[in-house]
């Protein structure tokens, strides 16, 4: 499966590229979903991917293809996060308990420069085959040589099984995000 597979950094092109696999990754997490079902059969390309892609004061997307088919990606965005962003609340999270953690925990100061693991996916058919460890070691190289962040952040949606991966990778547990309908996880760098 190797064969025929090769990357392609897409940080200055268009994402439309990943329009297709970012709609089977919001699939896969609203699939997997147990709380706030809901809310991941809500997200999109549209709403999700494209608009972090546009905002993100810097950025890195690397995508897998196999032949001309693109087959998987990662996505990284990095953004100083001062005190009004910490305590944002997305519409989208205006039902959760007041107190719940937001995407950054409290002890987090601010302003802060935070690097986020912002997507990974790989299509079910060519999983196994070590692009996901090609991508993450891109993820894990930009964070940490060039996005100048502090923090390292990967989210996990609710059901889904990835955190072992990620914990594999250096990430701790950080904290319940939202009611815990989404685990938040964190790197220091040094
Ligand atoms: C998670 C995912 C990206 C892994 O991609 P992949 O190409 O199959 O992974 P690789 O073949 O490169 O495996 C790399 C390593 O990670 C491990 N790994 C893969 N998925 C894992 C998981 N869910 N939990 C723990 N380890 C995992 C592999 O065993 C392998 O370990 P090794 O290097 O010690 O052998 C892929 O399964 C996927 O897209 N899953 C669905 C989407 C998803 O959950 N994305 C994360 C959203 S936060």
């Amino acid at each position: 499966m190797g064969k025929g597979i090769f990357y392609k950094d897409y940080t200055n092109e268009s994402v439309e590229v990943c329009r297709d696999l970012c709609n089977e990754l919001m699939a896969h997490q609203a699939k997997h979903a147990i709380k706030a079902k809901e809310l991941f059969e809500k997200m999109t390309f549209e709403n999700r991917l494209k608009p972090a892609f546009e905002q993100a004061t810097a950025k890195s997307l690397l995508v897998a293809f196999h032949e001309e088919t693109p087959v998987g990606y990662i996505f990284l965005t990095a953004d100083t996060i001062s005190k009004k962003v910490k305590k944002h609340r997305p519409v989208w999270a205006s039902g959760f308990t007041k107190d719940s953690n937001g995407l950054f925990p409290d002890w987090l100061h601010t302003p802060a420069k935070i690097a986020t693991l912002n997507s990974l996916y790989i299509s079910p058919d060519y999983r196994g085959n070590h692009i996901g460890k090609y991508l993450t070691d891109h993820g894990m190289n930009w964070m940490n040589n060039e996005s100048g962040a502090e923090y390292f952040f990967v989210y996990v949606s609710n059901g889904n099984n990835v955190a072992p991966l990620y914990v594999k990778l250096g990430f701790k547990y950080s904290h319940p995000v939202f009611d815990g309908v989404i685990d938040a996880y964190y790197i220091k760098n040094n």
